[in-house]
């Protein structure tokens, strides 16, 4: 299974870019992570020294499932921090629709501007779940809930820094890897060396591709720095950890260092699935963030509902 809408191009993209970065500090980017224990995230703002702009990578609304209630309690601390720094967010970056968590990327852009982005194969995701939760056709599967829809390959820029988009799916169709600098923020492919790798059963996922798009994310330099979406700890572990390399990854990731083949991920990733239980939060999570992080529209009472598709899943 080879990803169509990979660009040759790309990865020599990305290589040159944290290249140039490790050889230039004004090229690195300043990294913030902030940990919502609650759903294990870390969400990101990434700034570029010299010109103050910004990035929010994957943010966080919480949301207390049992009472179907939003706060911003992790939204302000990111708030807090952006206006600390006086910092110009000009994205919102989503690595992929989250299964964990809501997204508070319409709340930030709200109080701090910025456009909102994801993968352009969203609209997979969007189309697999508009059938699961029997959407009408007033839900848009075109990824128009969004302001931007990256592309394997396609550079950006924050201020003076270089960023480069790498399509990565198998945990979802339309995860996305974003490069910027000398750093990755790798979404949900791959966790701390002592965890291994991200889930790859979700409707949509798929083991086989999730290896090849490690593999691809590894073959950037070894000094390439990763940031995680998610961390949960591990055996013998006490504390959470987010940030890693691509050599420690490829020394010792429990699941896909040099050296394990892709039919053994497969068979590890596949069995290791079909034990785990649905994520505390997915109905909720991709009922909102398939939309952009918007609730659906109002009925007419004024208030949002969330559908529970029954036996669907
Ligand atoms: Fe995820």
């Amino acid at each position: 299974m080879t990803d169509s809408n990979a660009s040759p191009d790309a990865l020599s993209r990305a290589t040159a870019i944290v290249e140039a970065a490790a050889t230039d500090a004004a090229k690195r980017p300043t990294i913030a992570g902030f940990f919502d224990e609650a759903t294990n995230t870390v969400t990101y703002v990434v700034h570029d020294p010299q010109t103050c702009e910004a990035a929010i990578i994957d943010s966080v609304l919480d949301y207390d499932a049992a009472a179907g209630r939003t706060s911003h309690a992790s939204a302000e601390r990111v708030v807090e921090y952006v206006n600390s720094k006086n910092l110009q967010v000009i994205w919102h970056i989503e690595t992929h629709a989250h299964a964990d968590h809501l997204s508070a990327a319409p709340y930030l852009q709200e109080k701090l501007g910025g456009k909102l982005a994801i993968g352009q194969q969203i609209t997979l995701v969007q189309n697999v779940f508009g059938k699961i939760f029997n959407e009408g056709t007033e839900f848009e599967r075109d990824g128009s809930q969004f302001d931007h829809l990256f592309a394997d390959g396609e550079t950006f820029s924050i201020g003076t820094l270089e960023g480069v988009a790498l399509h990565v799916p198998g945990h979802t169709p339309a995860d996305m890897a974003f490069v910027i600098g000398d750093a990755a923020f790798v979404g949900d492919t791959i966790f701390m060396p002592d965890y291994g790798t991200a889930r790859a059963d979700f409707p949509g996922g798929d083991a086989r591709q999730l290896f090849r798009s490690i593999r691809r994310l590894l073959s950037l330099p070894r000094e390439t720095r990763l940031f995680l979406c998610h961390d949960y700890k591990a055996p013998g572990r006490d504390d959470y950890a987010w940030e890693t390399t691509v050599g420690q990854q490829r020394d010792g990731n429990v699941h896909v260092r040099d050296g394990i083949s892709e039919d053994d991920f497969v068979e590890m990733r596949t069995s290791r699935d079909a034990t785990l239980g649905m994520p505390k939060l997915i109905l909720p999570s991709v009922q909102i963030n398939i939309r952009g992080g918007h609730l659906p529209d109002p009925e007419d009472n004024g208030v949002s509902y969330i559908k529970i598709p029954v036996n669907a899943l």
